[in-house]
């Protein structure tokens, strides 16, 4: 028998997510049945799309359900294996969320390899989720060339933190926002040409044209809200926008107005394009290939922020919304 701890939705959030949303329960695991594997999670991921289903509506996934566990990426190691192709001590991935133990059918489980070099939680970011996301939407949307101007909000998190350096590695001058002077210090490690700090320049708009004066053709958007105003209106024509997330609207309790700006989406010809990480999920063997070989020649580094325990993951999710995370936000067991 396996004593597993898991966190469950108890309440939507309204506005922001507070610790009487979630619970912790306890649950007993038996064996597991023909097929089926016990997995023990030794990572699990916080990301901001979570905050998206905790709302009751329908969406590109369906919303989490109250009293059940939330559902997420996680990585952990085989501990019985009553299936073919798993064994004991097996790396696997998996979507079953905030919980130390579960057992499960062998097909919903991905074995990964362990790459010397490469800690295994890599895999929840800068080789998963939301490094396959960087890069599809930077490479196939914003369709970067050397030379030109790329801008990316959220840049010290685990999304942008990636995209920075792809666009730095494709020849491309980039300016980053982040909310604190050490994630900008960060950025400017990594290569980023002008690392500003949104939350105390002053005016956005001033500080990103002192920057880049003559504009930015490329903009990867992670924030939207006055991030978004600001990039149409520093974009040149023709412009690209990857809109890969909004999260400074996530915990809106009405829909916000949007860029008040928006007309000159026309007269500049922008090409401002969202998109879903699973579009893309053909790309993985060329985005693999090509993170591995970034990484081995030391032109792509990441930062990871850590919570112990699985209680903790309501306060990782939570840190998401405040900045509590320099790169990928996880949460070891
Ligand atoms: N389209 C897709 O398929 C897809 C897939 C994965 C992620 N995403 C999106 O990509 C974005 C980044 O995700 P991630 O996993 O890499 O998260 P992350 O950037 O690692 O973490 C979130 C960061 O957002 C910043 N932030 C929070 N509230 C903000 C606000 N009001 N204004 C400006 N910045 C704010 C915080 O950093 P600061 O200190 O800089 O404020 C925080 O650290 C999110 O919008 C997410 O929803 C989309």
């Amino acid at each position: 028998m396996t004593v597993s701890r898991e966190i469950r939705l108890k309440s939507r959030p309204e506005g922001l997510p507070s610790h009487e949303n979630f619970e912790l329960a306890s649950v007993t695991l038996g064996a597991p049945g023909a097929g089926e594997v016990l997995v023990r999670n030794l990572w699990m991921s916080v990301d901001p799309y979570m905050r998206g289903r905790m709302y009751d509506r329908a969406s590109y996934v369906p919303p989490f359900q109250l009293g059940e566990v939330l559902q997420g990426g996680a990585l952990g190691e085989v501990v019985e294996s009553n299936a073919e192709g798993f064994a004991k001590g097996d790396l696997v991935s998996s979507f079953f969320g905030w919980r130390e133990a579960f057992i499960a059918p062998a097909a919903a489980l991905e074995k990964l390899p362990r790459h010397p070099g490469v800690p295994d939680q890599a895999f929840l970011g800068v080789l998963g989720m939301p490094g396959l996301t960087a890069y599809a939407g930077l490479l196939e949307i914003g369709q970067p060339k050397a030379g030109e101007t790329v801008f990316v909000s959220g840049a010290a998190g685990a999304v942008g933190s990636v995209v920075a350096q792809i666009a730095k590695i494709k020849g491309c001058t980039v300016v980053a926002t982040a909310g604190t002077d050490a994630k900008c210090d960060w950025l400017r490690s990594v290569g980023v040409d002008h690392a500003i700090n949104y939350k105390s320049c002053g005016n956005l708009l001033d500080a990103v044209r002192t920057a880049v004066p003559k504009g930015i053709d490329v903009y990867f958007d992670n924030v939207g809200g006055e991030h978004l105003e600001v990039a149409i209106e520093v974009a040149k024509p023709f412009a690209r926008f990857a809109e890969c997330g909004m999260i400074a609207n996530y915990n809106d309790t009405q829909p916000s107005p949007g860029p008040r700006n928006i007309i000159q989406v026309v007269g500049k010809s922008l090409r401002i394009r969202g998109f879903i990480v699973s579009e893309f999920a053909a790309l993985r063997p060329q985005f693999t290939k090509d993170m591995m070989g970034w990484i081995a020649e030391g032109k792509l580094k990441w930062e990871e922020t850590v919570m112990h325990g699985v209680d903790k993951a309501p306060d990782a999710f939570m840190g998401l919304f405040s900045g509590g995370n320099t790169g990928k936000m996880l949460v070891k067991l």
